[in-house]
């Protein structure tokens, strides 16, 4: 299969939202569809200081894994948002079924095109997913714009050394596989204070995406072996083999220390005071 060259944002955007609602990648990732899974998550929502009672948006929602943890653990009220309509209304079912849909909703929309008011949230989560925006600076602007003053912003996400990736990372499946447009740390805070949004922590959990491709690989191996009914019916040998092709250059890349993942707090300033 050739696959293309990554051109038409509108075409990056639907194939990476139509990939990850399909159950093969629900078979392979499991509930949460980025590194450190729902450890690092709640990291994230404790050194964001999420509380009872605040309002968060989950950008990028994916499963709806994440919103349904930060309602059920810390008490927020959850609107999470993506562009793929099955994920919405899975994770809409799922909120049902926890019996949490009035703490939590899920819609679909672009994170470049926020379906919310301005202002209209004390806290903004985006795991591993604005490396795939292909209009970062307008993401950018989004986040900052639906935070109100004082407001943060909690960013996961896959970094990458300039240059670094080879050119088999850096087609259409290296973008679904949240490689290919990702950035160095530095250039995710640059676009967030070109937004407006002050960086004020950072940290480096290069081991989660280690530990994500290693698992993802075993995965793949285990289910070439031992179809279940489920996956067997989902991924054929060619399927499998692409991937763990994927998988193994994605390896390469984080030993090498060209690809890692990183977490990243940045603050919406208060409103300067009237005189
Ligand atoms: C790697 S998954 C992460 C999902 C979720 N944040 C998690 O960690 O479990 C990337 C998600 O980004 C969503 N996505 C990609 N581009 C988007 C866009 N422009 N607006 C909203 N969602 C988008 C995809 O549909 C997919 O659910």
């Amino acid at each position: 299969m050739t696959i293309p060259r990554p051109g038409d944002p509108q075409v990056l955007k639907s194939c990476c939202a139509t990939a990850y609602q399909s159950d093969a990648v629900a078979a392979i990732l499991g509930d949460s569809y980025h590194p450190g899974g729902l450890t690092l998550t709640r990291h994230l929502a404790r050194t964001l200081g999420l509380r009872p009672g605040m309002r968060v948006l989950d950008v990028a929602s994916g499963p709806g894994t994440t919103a349904l943890a930060l309602a059920t653990e810390f008490g927020c009220e959850v609107v999470g948002v993506d562009l793929g309509e099955q994920n919405v209304a899975r994770a809409g079912h799922a909120a049902e079924k926890a019996a949490l849909a009035d703490l939590v909703t899920f819609h679909t929309g672009d994170a470049e095109q926020l379906p919310f008011e301005d202002g209209s949230f004390d806290a903004v989560v985006c795991e591993c997913a604005f490396c795939t925006f292909p209009d970062k600076p307008t993401a950018a602007r989004e986040l900052a714009r639906v935070l109100r003053p004082g407001g943060r912003v909690g960013i996961t996400d896959i970094t990458v050394a300039p240059g670094g990736l080879p050119p088999e990372l850096t087609d259409l499946a290296g973008w679904v596989a949240c490689l290919a447009d990702a950035r160095p740390l530095e250039q995710y805070a640059d676009l967030l204070a070109a937004a407006g949004l002050r960086t004020a922590l950072t940290e480096r959990h290069d081991d989660a995406l280690r530990r994500m491709v290693e698992q993802i690989d075993a995965r793949l191996r285990v289910h070439r072996m031992t179809p279940t009914s489920k996956t067997g019916s989902l991924l054929t040998g060619a399927d499998i083999d692409r991937a763990l092709a994927l998988t193994g250059q994605a390896a390469q890349a984080v030993s090498a220390g060209t690809a890692g993942y990183a977490l990243l707090i940045a603050e919406k300033p208060k409103e300067a005071p009237t005189s």
